[in-house]
């Protein structure tokens, strides 16, 4: 029998304190209590990482009650405290830089350099939410009656259940986690099944900061065993909150799994976004917002333009400025320093990719530039596809991958109809240079996040989230830290 390769992630690090395998409840490092564990892969070759604690409902439970036993001090600690804990993780992340993007890289595939930035992306909500803790305030209201003082009050909602995606496991966590505690709650997080060492290392950064045991709780679980670990929270009436970004398939479950202890949620799901080129655009400007925003992460993005819509005027000129940049891509090993797409998560990950392009091609669509195949093992060469339409796969299911379908338009009217012409409503992208225009079409656009001339929007001061089918709830400005609080309305009557 053949022995499963390892990949030596340890030999990599300059801090060997940041791989963990066993969960983090109460401030301890566990194994699952049934001893069960399960592999992380290296997507780049199929090495097995390390086998990582297989949590179950007993594990997820343990972790609740360690949550929720901290929310009694943790929501009366100082804002000031809460703020100094954040910097301290904050400031211990960014000495920590190159071995959680080594980390996140080894076991999601990224390019070194996107999960360096990564790092630095995520660190930013961490510091923006240090600061909001300190602007946390409430509300005297004009008072109704004499004599009476009404006042409003926001208090943290209580535990949160924060359940995370592999394709940002660490910018994902952050901005959930950060604002939740400066809000003064308390979390149990199930990262990834793909990609829990990104969390676990943010976990030990997060002891070595000094927050109080119970404050963070993550448990890590394998495909099969999340939904038995993550239904102990979804039943329990202590857990108060949920938030999750993944499929809308599974946020419709979540939801309705939540319903009954009446949870708050925020749900950022999937998406398909359009980004539309009109005939006064600057092609070269169009060009490079939309590879920045398609080809980050190897289009493995909620956020990234799943439908191209190209003004029939300048389609040829922008299909055949795009192929040049797009073909010179390098598609390789993502720890090579010139790497620009490195592996797809998983194997179900390259068959729906690979899966769209053929049934585009068989439709009609003419492969540009790439393959219909993968290359080898996850590796995927981006795919430019000429005359996609409606009756691809692609235009109503998101591919999260590189593929870039150039559909064509002839009016203002009908690109603005065929973007919103989706289920879903995350991002939405467009560029022109004609002022009017802006403002017509950013007004009819359904979406919670457009870029315009702009193709890298997120930042740590602006909301991220959906509608439509995109889910609720935001991430990341002012807006993000509501989410974890909840309204209490004081009358204080006969005063005088
Ligand atoms: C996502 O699309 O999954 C997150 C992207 C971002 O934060 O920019």
């Amino acid at each position: 029998m053949s022995k499963t390769k390892q990949f030596d992630l340890a030999s990599l690090l300059s801090e060997p304190l940041l791989l963990n395998t066993k969960n983090y409840i109460n401030g301890k490092w566990q194994k699952a209590v049934s001893q069960q564990t399960y592999e992380v892969i290296n997507p780049a070759s199929g090495a097995s990482i390390a086998g990582v604690a297989n949590s179950d409902a007993i594990d997820a439970a343990n972790a609740a009650r360690s949550a929720k036993k901290a929310f009694a001090s943790w929501q009366l600690t100082t804002h000031r405290e809460r703020a100094n804990l954040l910097e301290k993780w904050h400031q211990l992340i960014i000495e920590h830089t190159d071995d959680l993007a080594c980390i996140m890289t080894s076991e999601q595939g990224k390019p070194l350099a996107e999960a360096k930035a990564e790092v630095g992306y995520g660190a930013s909500y961490v510091k923006w939410f240090a600061q909001l803790a300190m602007q946390l305030r409430g509300d005297i209201l004009p008072n109704s009656v004499p004599g009476r003082l009404q006042t409003v009050e926001k208090r943290p909602v209580g535990v949160v259940a924060v359940i995370t995606p592999w394709n940002f496991p660490f910018a994902m966590l952050a901005r959930k986690i950060a604002p939740a505690l400066a809000a003064g709650c308390t979390v149990v997080v199930k990262p990834a099944e793909d990609t829990p060492l990104t969390a676990l290392a943010m976990a030990k950064l997060a002891e070595m900061a000094g927050f109080p045991d119970g404050v963070i709780n993550v448990v890590a679980a394998s495909r099969e065993q999340t939904a038995i670990a993550v239904d102990a929270w979804l039943k329990d009436v202590h857990v108060k909150k949920l938030s999750f970004t993944g499929s809308t398939q599974v946020g419709r479950y979540l939801a309705e799994r939540a319903a009954s202890s009446l949870k708050k949620l925020s749900l950022e799901l999937g998406g398909n976004a359009p980004f539309i080129v009109f005939e006064d655009s600057d092609i070269d400007a169009a060009i490079t917002g939309l590879m920045a925003a398609k080809l980050r992460n190897g289009g493995q993005t909620c956020v990234c333009p799943n439908r191209i819509y190209v003004a029939n005027a300048i389609y040829d000129e922008f299909a055949s400025r795009l192929v040049d940049k797009v073909a010179a891509l390098k598609v390789a090993d993502p720890f090579d320093d010139d790497t620009q797409i490195g592996p797809m998560i998983n194997q179900k990950a390259i068959d729906k990719i690979s899966g769209h392009v053929k049934d585009a091609e068989a439709q009609g669509g003419i492969i540009l530039c790439g393959n219909i195949e993968p290359r080898e093992g996850l590796f995927f060469e981006p795919v430019v596809i000429a005359e996609a339409h409606n009756k691809m796969a692609l235009f109503s299911e998101e591919t999260f991958g590189p593929v870039l379908p150039l559909f064509r338009f002839s009016s203002e009217e009908e690109a603005i109809e065929e973007a919103n012409n989706t289920e879903y409503g995350l991002a939405a992208y467009f560029y022109t240079q004609d002022h009017r225009r802006i403002h017509r079409v950013k007004a009819q656009l359904q979406a919670g996040v457009i870029g315009v001339n702009e193709g890298a929007v997120a930042s740590e001061v602006a909301p991220f989230g959906g509608v439509k089918a995109s889910g609720y709830g935001r991430e990341g400005s002012h807006y993000g830290l509501d989410d974890f609080l909840q309204i209490t309305y004081v009358c204080e009557g006969n005063l005088y």
